[in-house]
């Protein structure tokens, strides 16, 4: 198993009942995904980019709307093993194909193999700079879903900018810190993968666009905290979308773009934005997420 999908397999793998959890957030995402496909002239291909356990979104509607169903994630075992693949019958299965892809494309590139150990042996900004570029290689060339560009009446991305590489990255970070690393170097080693972001998420929007010839669906989560933390209470205590603008705004100018919404911000100059909402994602027992939904043409 490669270091990207084992990393996803564990994120996927929980006991809490999610699938009871989320029904309320499931229901919204499937009503804008139903209006959205009441629109379509033609409703072939359906392509769902992150499936993971399928529990974001209601897959037999997805099933009972096109003709094909592309599920496609790093961690197919765990499309297999949902719920809502399980429940489908035989003939609605043979609609739906399964893609294991790596979003990112630095799977193919090496970044992680031994990274530890090579950050380790670098002791300059130039070796560092070097072990970076070449694991991230020729981002902007990077190709996904390749045979389906132009094929997508409806793509619909589950929330997944936040998990691109930068978590993976920092738990190689956090260990280096832990045993006496230079601090400088860390920082320029942070500072270098900001920046390889923001060609992940640029190469990732590309793909997505020339996949889709319909809509795009993009969920994404903006906002995580604690259920009971001040902040995420005051969210919810008036959750509605002109509140969490405000909310947003005075966010972003304190503290800039973080990584869901500059996936979004990015995506905004390469598709034309027809809609947006505000939904709250109750993501664990714990924690709770505000997810940003966006509709592009
Ligand atoms: C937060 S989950 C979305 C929820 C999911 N639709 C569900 O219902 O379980 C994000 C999904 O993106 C996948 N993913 C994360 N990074 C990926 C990558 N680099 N390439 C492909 N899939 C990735 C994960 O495996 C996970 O299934």
């Amino acid at each position: 198993m490669t270091y990207i999908e084992q990393f996803n397999v564990l994120l996927n793998t929980t006991n809490e009942e999610r699938y009871q959890r989320w029904i309320d957030f499931r229901k919204k995402i499937d009503a804008s995904l139903l209006n959205v496909i009441e629109r379509l002239p033609v409703r072939e291909t359906a392509v769902v980019v992150g499936a993971g356990r399928c529990e974001d979104f209601s897959l037999i509607k997805l099933v009972n709307s096109f003709d094909k169903v592309i599920l496609a994630d790093i961690d197919l075992e765990s499309i297999v093993d949902s719920v809502a693949y399980k429940e489908l019958k035989k003939t609605e299965r043979g609609k739906v194909e399964l893609l294991k892809i790596d979003f990112t494309g630095v799977e193919n590139s090496g970044l992680f193999i031994n990274l530890e150990a090579r950050l380790r042996a670098a002791d300059n900004f130039d070796s560092i700079e070097k072990i970076i570029n070449t694991g991230f290689g020729d981002i902007a060339k990077y190709r996904f879903l390749k045979n389906s560009y132009k094929e997508a009446d409806l793509t619909f991305v589950s929330p997944i900018y936040t998990q691109f590489i930068y978590q993976q990255l920092m738990l190689t970070v956090g260990k280096l810190r832990s045993t006496g690393y230079p601090e400088n170097l860390l920082k320029y080693i942070e500072n270098l993968v900001s920046d390889k972001l923001v060609s992940v998420f640029k190469m990732f929007n590309d793909n997505l666009r020339k996949v889709t010839r319909g809509y795009l669906v993009v969920a994404s989560d903006i906002f995580q905290d604690y259920s009971d933390s001040d902040f995420m209470i005051n969210i919810k205590k008036n959750f509605n979308n002109e509140e969490i603008d405000k909310i947003y705004e005075q966010y972003h100018s304190d503290y800039g773009f973080g990584m869901g919404d500059l996936g979004l911000f990015l995506l905004n100059d390469l598709m034309e934005l027809e809609s947006s909402e505000w939904l709250l994602w109750p993501f664990s027992s714990k924690s709770d997420m505000v997810v940003k939904l966006s509709i592009y043409k």
